[in-house]
């Protein structure tokens, strides 16, 4: 049988230097070790790290970037002091109460993917007003992933196939990879382009696994709360001199 590009890479031009990135995601990382820098409290580092994703927003709308994704809070951040998740959640709420409008102002849609279960009722309720009030916007599609855990997110894909397999709605064999994306939090978001992690760490630690699966990946040594345009407009130019080949042979 002759060789078939997989389906969900079917399109991609091979072999050339890209223009985009289209869609750039971020893990956000190095908040306290900022603070820890500077003697002062965790929740201090995660104060500057929410100036930074309001600069690199904006950056990015002026940058040409269309799809934005953040790594806001993991699955496992549950597990750090309740005191840290309190101050992260707190930071949420005054940067969705304070922030939306002004964002929705430039364009931006905004959205979050996540465990919203787990998630305070109250900031449940402003996130589905953020997501209501900006779903008309066109400029930039942020994405912020809060309660976020990507093997979670595949598990639950995974349940809810086998639910319409055995409840006789679907055949296992009409799965495939267009289906199981589908029932992802990212249905409907192109996969990432870029994706930066901060703070010199080298790891994925639970993020988009099944989305990142041809992305560029660049690391930068900068901690999250020093991060800004030029920083983003640095790993841009990285990406654009790489060359994308999907497991294909380019000349
Ligand atoms: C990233 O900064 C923010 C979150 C994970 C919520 P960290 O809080 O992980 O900062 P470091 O890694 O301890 O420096
Ligand atoms: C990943 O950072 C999660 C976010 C940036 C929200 P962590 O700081 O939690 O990751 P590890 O523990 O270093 O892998
Ligand atoms: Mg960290």
């Amino acid at each position: 049988m002759p060789a078939q590009p997989l389906p969900s890479l079917q399109g991609h031009a091979t072999g050339e230097v890209s223009p985009g990135p289209n869609h750039v995601a971020i893990i956000m990382d190095g908040n306290g070790r900022w603070a820890k820098a500077r003697s002062l409290p965790r929740g201090a580092g995660h104060k500057r790290g929410a100036d930074a994703v309001r600069r690199v927003v904006t950056a990015s709308v002026g940058l040409g970037v269309s799809y934005l994704t953040l790594f806001g809070f993991s699955s496992e951040n549950w597990q750090r002091p309740p005191a840290e998740v309190r101050d992260l959640m707190g930071l949420l709420r005054y940067y969705l109460e304070r922030e939306v409008a002004e964002l929705s102002r430039e364009g931006v849609r905004f959205r979050v993917i996540g465990d919203r279960a787990r998630l305070p009722a109250e900031t449940v309720a402003l996130i589905e007003a953020a997501e209501s009030s900006t779903a008309h916007n066109t400029r930039l599609q942020l994405t912020i992933a809060l309660s976020y855990g990507s093997r979670q997110e595949m598990v639950a894909a995974a349940k809810s196939l086998a639910k319409d397999c055995a409840e006789g709605r679907l055949a296992p064999d009409a799965i495939d990879e267009t289906m199981f994306a589908k029932r992802l939090f990212t249905d409907g978001i192109p996969d990432p382009d870029l994706l930066i992690r901060t703070s010199g760490e080298q790891r994925i630690s639970n993020f988009l696994l099944w989305q990142l699966a041809y992305t560029e990946l660049v690391f930068t040594e900068t901690l999250w709360p020093d991060f800004g345009q030029d920083d983003l407009a640095a790993a841009i130019e990285t990406f654009r001199n790489r060359d994308r080949r999907y497991g294909a042979v380019t000349t």
